[in-house]
């Protein structure tokens, strides 16, 4: 269970059973579906809140005043949200060219909802269900199961898929995310989680002041739609190698060539750590010095996608009241490569029939230096 050799985290060994989840009413879908959100409320600290719609990280109350995740208030602003605020991204998070893909011989047409690629699974995706939770134990912590079932032909993708998501709090402001998913038939599953952090708070403004850091020393080059061109590009000497942490602000302010197509990073780095049916490893952070926190993703997926909200629209409206606007979030999105299914040299997507998959991020918050 631990995450690297030998290593047992102290997280692991604590009795957790003092984890609180509880549940309250989110609103109600045309269909009189009820929409619930569930609050996992660590004793030690933090405070996580997921709705059954989208799976969706709501919000993330890192202490009394602050609240860490981009989020809306209300159900219908998570029904159009195409910005994908906090939600499961499924079947295939990032993009799909064209939106065609061949398994097994057949060819297969998705949607093509961005520039002309399948983006995020569809509109319709995972983040666009209402999932039905569960709260299990395992090990003695509490987890907020959601599962949902994904029919054969679901936004065009082959074979009945069953897919869950646990959340747990194996520590104080630690999030796991365990996803498990099963098919009928062989077909395409890369899952991921879509938060947009900021570590002043979701109202407050830009996080250009932030950093980030990414363990990683290639990344995938990008077309002008967002599709890898294909082989690794190593990051030494570039504005990708964020091997040591780099300041928002400081790359944009006179935006490097690279990025100006995607208005900032847009890309997925290829994890150092990454081995196939290896447990989770160290990905990066977002890290806000002024503050003395830090956020630091661990998986077992080979890619982070690093997005800083490049395109939120000005003006947009979350959480009590907040406007949003470009550069107000960071999402870490641990996920396979995009468009591996037509990159048969990238780690495979193909969940076949039968086989179970499993993946593990966890976002730990940290503090690095004490408050003055
Ligand atoms: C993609 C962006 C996209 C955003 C919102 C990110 O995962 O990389 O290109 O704009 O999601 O959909």
């Amino acid at each position: 269970m631990g995450y690297s050799e030998g290593i047992i985290y102290l997280s692991d060994l604590i009795d957790m059973s003092s984890v609180v989840i509880e549940k309250t009413a989110f609103g109600t879908l045309p269909s009189n579906e009820a929409v619930w959100c569930y609050t996992l409320s660590h004793p030690q600290g933090g405070k996580v809140s997921i709705l059954t719609f989208g799976a969706a990280l709501q919000s993330w109350q890192v202490d009394e005043q602050t609240d860490i995740v981009l989020g809306y208030d209300n159900l219908a602003a998570y029904q159009q949200n195409p910005h994908y605020l906090g939600v499961i991204v499924g079947r295939y998070a990032n993009r799909i060219a064209k939106g065609q893909f061949s398994l097994n011989d057949i060819h297969y047409q998705v949607p093509q909802n961005q520039g002309g690629n399948c983006l995020h699974g569809g509109e319709q995706g995972f983040s666009h269900r209402n999932w039905q939770a569960e709260i299990i134990e395992k090990d003695g912590l509490p987890s907020l199961a959601l599962k949902l079932t994904s029919e054969n032909g679901d936004q065009g993708f082959p074979g009945t898929l069953k897919a869950e998501v646990h959340y747990s709090m194996p520590a104080a402001n630690q999030l796991r995310i365990e996803y498990r998913a099963m098919s009928d038939r062989d077909t395409l599953f890369n899952p991921t989680s879509h938060g947009y952090f900021n570590l002043a708070g979701h109202h407050s403004g830009n996080a250009l002041a932030q950093q980030v850091r990414i363990a990683a020393s290639n990344v995938l080059k990008i077309d002008e739609t967002g599709i890898p061109l294909g082989p690794l590009s190593e990051v030494a000497n570039s504005v990708f190698d964020l091997r040591k942490p780099v300041t928002l602000g400081e790359i944009y302010s006179s935006m490097p060539e690279e990025l100006s197509g995607t208005r900032g990073y847009d890309h997925n780095w290829c994890l150092d750590a990454y081995a196939p049916e290896q447990a989770a490893c160290y990905a990066g952070s977002l890290m806000a010095p002024a503050l003395g926190t830090e956020l630091q993703v661990y998986t077992d997926m080979p890619g982070l996608q690093l997005y800083t909200a490049n395109f939120l629209d000005n003006g947009l409206k979350g959480k009590d009241g907040a406007d949003y606007g470009a550069y107000h979030g960071v999402c870490l999105e641990s996920q396979l490569y995009p468009d591996s299914p037509n990159q048969p040299a990238y780690p495979s997507a193909c969940l076949a029939e039968g086989n179970t998959f499993y993946s593990r991020t966890e976002y730990r918050f940290i503090t690095t230096k004490a408050a003055e």
